[in-house]
């Protein structure tokens, strides 16, 4: 049950200001950051990141929102980290994000705007989907160097 899930804190979150708070928010969990990095993405990476959707309309929107500044790329490890990663999370699109969810209270955008306008949803973050894409994307953005093993405090009154 206990595994590692990606975190990306796209570039809205970044030049938001945001990044502590929406830190805090699964640190509060008691899920354990295990990896944790500021990346600029390039193109190139892009396409391997969203390899299922490089075919999709709204891809080049998308390519040019994540590569326009830097992201915070983090690992979170926890029980069923996946799942209880994107309960936080929310909808991808924030408009229809439920209040107390971080894209519910942090943004509104919605995919009305975003067609009509031909750019990305600003999301704020990408969380992995399943447990193998988590396995995937973990392995795609750190080097096993990169994650660390350490106890916190927590996991006294979680295991
Ligand atoms: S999700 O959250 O991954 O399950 O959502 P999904 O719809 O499968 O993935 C779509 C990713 O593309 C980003 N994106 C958009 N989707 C739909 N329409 C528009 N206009 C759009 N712009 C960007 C969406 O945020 C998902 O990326 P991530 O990084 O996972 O949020």
């Amino acid at each position: 049950m206990k595994e590692k899930t990606l975190v990306l804190l796209k570039p809205d979150a970044v030049q938001r200001g945001i990044v502590g708070d929406i830190v805090s928010r699964f640190e509060h969990t008691g899920m354990k950051i295990v990896g944790l990095k500021m990346v600029r993405v390039t193109p190139e990476f892009s396409k391997k990141h969203y390899a299922t959707h490089v075919n999709k309309p709204f891809y080049t929107g998308l390519e040019k929102f994540i590569t326009e500044g830097p992201i915070i790329a983090m690992v979170l490890e926890g029980l069923h980290a996946v799942e209880t990663v994107r309960k936080i999370v929310g909808s991808t699109e924030p408009k229809s994000a439920a209040p107390g969810t971080i894209r519910g209270d942090y943004s509104h955008h919605s995919y009305a705007y975003t067609d009509a306008h031909g750019i990305a949803i600003k999301n704020l973050i990408h969380a992995s989907g399943t447990s193998e894409e988590a396995k995937t994307e973990v392995a795609l953005w750190f080097t096993k160097e990169e994650l660390h093993d350490y106890t916190t405090v927590h996991e006294k009154h979680v295991f």
